[in-house]
């Protein structure tokens, strides 16, 4: 799947996830502008991808301003002369349980997440459309968005957010032939280092050791490199007709998302309902079909 000729704008691509994105999509042929807060992570990612024969500059910015945004897709247009591919993957974790969580760590995950997502993707949706030659915009949610997760409020909030937007902005930016996607990935890396179920696998992956197939498979977990080929695909043609999707990735698990969708619904007869009416159905009709909340697994076996 060829990605010569594209240019890509990899946010937080520096190490992790952003670092196998890049690095992918600079292999499949993209011009690829490497960002990331850390400028030597982001220079040596510069020089890695180039030392394999690609095409890559840093651009060091803090993901979240407008400033940044449009720095990121001027630095495209001035070096490569165009964008086609932004990948919205800069993020951070500030975690503990709400009744701790301050302002500060509330807004500094809201502000890279999702209003970073917010602003590259307006700044490059502008220029796509100036353009007039469609494009592909890859955002990143998380289990957590999904779902819910203890200990991550402000994270839980910045990707349900950004899996919102991208509904939105599938269906605003479907007439310029501009994709928007959400890739909900899970793999090793400094973000899932401490998560105390994975610790196993994160060290059989460190030991250089394979991982079990209910690690891979069940949980979903593996490396950067087992998520980067969705990236590749969505960023390519053959992805052209997918839009407004949230598709699930890591180690060899690949699934797509539902969107949240009314399960149960009853009927009032033209008066509404009243809170003794509503507990009187309640037990019947909705009880059984209550929803989960977090990240539920099969045992393992
Ligand atoms: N690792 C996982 O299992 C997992 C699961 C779900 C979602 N994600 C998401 O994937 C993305 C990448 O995560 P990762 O696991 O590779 O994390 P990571 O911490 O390994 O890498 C994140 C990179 O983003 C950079 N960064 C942080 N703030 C930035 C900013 N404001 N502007 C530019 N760069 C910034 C960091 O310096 C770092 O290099 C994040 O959006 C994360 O929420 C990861």
């Amino acid at each position: 799947m060829e990605l010569t000729g594209k240019v890509a704008v990899v946010t937080g691509s520096g190490r992790g996830l952003g670092l196998a994105y890049a690095t992918e999509l600079a292999r499949r042929g993209a011009a690829v502008v490497v960002n990331d807060v850390d400028a030597e992570v982001a220079q040596s990612a510069v020089e890695s991808i180039t030392a394999a024969g690609g095409s890559a500059v840093a651009e060091v910015v803090p993901v979240g301003s407008s400033e940044a945004a449009q720095a990121l897709v001027d630095r495209a247009v001035s070096e490569f002369g165009r964008l086609d591919v932004l990948v919205n993957n800069a993020g951070i974790l500030r975690d503990t349980t709400l009744w701790k969580m301050t302002d500060e760590q509330f807004d500094a995950v809201i502000t890279t997440h999702l209003r970073g997502t917010f602003t590259c993707t307006r700044a490059a949706a502008i220029k796509l459309r100036e353009q007039g030659e469609g494009g592909r915009i890859i955002c990143i949610g998380s289990p957590t968005g999904q779902v819910g997760n203890f200990g991550q409020t402000n994270y839980a909030a910045a990707k349900a957010g950004i899996v919102g937007m991208v509904r939105t902005w599938a269906m605003e930016l479907a007439r310029a032939q501009i994709t928007v996607n959400a890739v909900v990935p899970v793999a090793a890396t400094a973000m899932t280092e401490t998560v105390p179920f994975l610790e196993p696998y994160v060290t059989a992956l460190k030991n250089g050791d394979p991982l079990p197939a209910y690690a891979r498979q069940q949980l979903g977990f593996g490396s950067a490199e087992d998520v980067a080929g969705l990236i590749a695909f969505l960023a390519s043609d053959e992805a052209a007709g997918i839009t407004g999707q949230a598709i699930g990735i890591g180690g060899d698990r690949l699934a797509l998302w539902t969107h949240p969708v009314e399960t149960v619904v009853e009927f009032a007869d033209g008066t509404g309902w009243s809170a003794e009416a509503i507990a009187d159905v309640w037990p019947g009709t909705f009880e059984a079909s209550k929803q989960t909340v977090g990240q539920q697994f099969e045992p393992e076996s």
